[in-house]
């Protein structure tokens, strides 16, 4: 089973924060195809998996494709059908931002230590909610596909996210492009922002709305 740059960017988070833990449950929300779950599996990274789908035919494809493997299977939305501390850790990926912002507020207390998102758009939303609820951003990486995807890795931790420290970014831009991706001026990062700048340069003349926003995209670029 191959897995897109993007499930494969989860995999590799996945299998970092599990370490040398001998055994690791983890949990895939709108799991669809199942492919994620069964890579880990393959790949030896999980022991356990349980799989969340708020839809019939999805959930049939996801338990054809972990039959051989140890996995429970749940009709549902998303830690719903879950009990807390049901698993080390969870990855919601192929959603909007705000979709996964609802899954993870509907039940804060059967989320898992470690999540792993993966949003189409808006990732800000995401790094400012784990900001603000005591998730730390432990890693960030970009991976192109048919958007630039951002993949956030997050850990339940205590006191303040040292990972937003840079004295070069405002918080807001921190959230808004990562703070990982903006201190190491990462290559797909560039090329979103220089579209953005593209985009806003196309825009009717004239509006300050506009002006203001190419004049900050300017001012970050000449960061990079
Ligand atoms: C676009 S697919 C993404 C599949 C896979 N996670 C990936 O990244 O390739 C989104 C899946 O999430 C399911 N889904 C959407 N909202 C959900 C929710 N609240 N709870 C569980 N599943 C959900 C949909 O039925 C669909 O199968």
């Amino acid at each position: 089973m191959k897995l897109d740059a993007r499930l494969k960017a989860v995999a590799k988070f996945v299998a970092q924060i599990r370490g040398e833990a001998s055994t690791w449950t983890h949990i895939d929300i709108g799991t669809d195809h199942g492919h994620l779950l069964k890579v880990l599996f393959e790949q030896s990274t999980i022991t356990k998996a349980l799989a969340v789908e708020k839809n019939e035919f999805p959930l049939q494809r996801t338990q054809k494709a972990l039959r051989a493997f140890d996995a429970q299977c749940y009709l549902g939305d998303g830690f719903a059908p879950l009990e807390p501390n049901a698993g080390d850790s969870a990855s919601i990926c192929g959603l909007g931002a705000s979709t996964i912002l609802q899954i993870v507020q509907a039940y804060p207390d059967r989320l898992p230590k470690r999540l792993i998102f993966q949003a189409n758009k808006h990732s800000e939303k995401l790094r400012q909610w784990g900001y603000e609820q005591g998730y730390h951003l432990i890693d960030e990486c970009m991976v192109d596909g048919f958007w630039n995807y951002a993949i956030l890795l997050f850990e339940q931790k205590q006191g303040h996210d040292p990972a937003y420290a840079s004295d070069s970014f405002s918080l807001k831009t921190q959230f808004k492009y990562g703070p990982y991706l903006l201190n190491r001026r990462d290559a797909l990062l560039l090329q979103t922002i220089e579209s953005e700048l593209e985009h806003f340069r196309g825009m009717k003349a004239g509006n300050m709305a506009i002006v203001k926003q190419i004049s900050e995209l300017e001012q970050l670029l000449n960061k990079f």
